[in-house]
């Protein structure tokens, strides 16, 4: 099996303790991953821009324990300083997930302690952005115990692992777009992790615009793996995962001709198929709000009447995900204060853009 490449050669060093530390944006997919099989394995590929503003900080502390067990982990979490033992189920996961990996794991006793830039019950997901930065934090650990590991395999196991954390997270260490899964048109592409988008990219899409509109900021109806698990025996599924793939096709020439009305032909058409997915599943689910269908209006109406290339897209949730050309955001910004921050739970919203990915603090 090709993920026998990730599992690790003996370790040639020895560690006692020390930190770590990596900053991780988020990223918002255009074509969507929705539906999932075996160990975090994707039903069909998907192509994100990375964020820039939304990221979070780790720092993983760590010390060699004395006694160890495979299986057992030692280890804390904090968030913005504070002690939060609610994350540490998922964690404990995770670490199970990839012991086979990075088989050290379960002889130090860590402190992870992490924050993130945008608030934390903004309704903005933050596994993305918080299992890339842990999974590069453990490969920065990984290298030490090993330092002649070669870059491409440390950002590739990387990906690897925060996959095996979050899918999505697999998409967050480098930008400005990212592929994840096995695709035709990408050479390279893997269900195992993501690779950077290497076609031609046409310039409108290094800075594009992404501003995030908090239209519900509660806590996530559906679990996202709840959501995924609809996609069994749903009966549109395999229409999906087909159309998914071509839309992997259709996006290529897209992004490098810079033909903006396909783009947001494309992205939309993706944000509504992944939330008409949810209200055909059983049982279904309606994740958007009223406001969420306000505010996709008011983005057609104002297209129609300015012309101006605005777009959207949404998560699994009913935030939405307002995108356009960074030469555009001065009207654009005029728009949403004008006519969509009134949408928005306290009025809250935040600008970010396509960034390049992870960086080591
Ligand atoms: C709708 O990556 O959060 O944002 O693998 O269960 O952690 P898990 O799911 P997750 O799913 C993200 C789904 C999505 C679309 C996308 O980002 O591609």
């Amino acid at each position: 099996m090709i993920e026998n490449k990730f599992l690790p050669k003996a370790y040639t060093h020895a560690i006692s303790g020390s930190s770590v530390g990596y900053e991780s944006p988020s990223n918002i997919a255009l074509i969507k991953y929705w539906g999932k099989y075996g160990n975090q394995l994707p039903k069909n590929p998907s192509i994100s821009f990375t964020l820039n503003t939304c990221k979070t900080q780790t720092r993983v502390s760590f010390q060699k324990l004395e006694k160890s067990k495979k299986g057992s982990f030692d280890f804390e979490i904090y968030l913005d300083g504070e002690p939060k033992p609610g994350f540490e189920p998922k964690i404990e996961q995770f670490f199970h997930r990839i012991e086979d990996y990075v088989p050290f794991i379960s002889e130090y006793k860590f402190k992870i302690a992490t924050s993130n830039s945008f608030p934390h019950s903004s309704g903005i997901a933050s596994s993305a952005s918080g299992m890339s930065a842990l999974a590069l934090c453990l490969m920065e650990m990984e290298k030490q115990l090993q330092p002649n590991m070669s870059v491409d395999h440390f950002n590739e196991k990387a990906s690897f692992l925060a996959r095996l954390g979050s899918g999505s997270a697999c998409r967050s260490l480098t930008g400005p777009l990212v592929v994840w899964g096995e695709h035709e048109e990408f050479r390279g592409s893997s269900n195992l992790y993501g690779v950077k988008f290497s076609h031609e990219l046409h310039p409108v899409f290094e800075d594009y615009q992404d501003t995030i509109l908090m239209v519900d900021k509660g806590e996530k109806q559906v679990s996202s793996t709840v959501g995924h698990n609809l996609m069994n025996n749903h009966p549109f599924a395999p229409a999906r995962f087909d159309q998914a793939y071509m839309h992997m096709t259709d996006i290529v020439p897209i992004l490098k001709s810079g033909d903006l009305d396909a783009f947001m032909h494309l992205v939309e058409r993706e944000a509504l198929t992944l939330h008409a997915m949810m209200m055909t599943s059983s049982p279904y689910f309606i994740l958007m709000k009223p406001n969420t269908l306000q505010v996709i209006e008011k983005i057609w109406n104002f297209r129609r009447e300015t012309g101006a290339p605005v777009s959207f897209t949404l998560d699994a949730g009913a935030n939405v995900h307002v995108l356009y050309p960074a030469a555009e955001s001065e009207k654009v910004l005029d728009f949403i204060k004008n006519e969509l921050v009134k949408y928005c739970q306290n009025g809250q919203y935040i600008c970010d853009n396509v960034g390049n990915g992870a960086r080591k603090l």
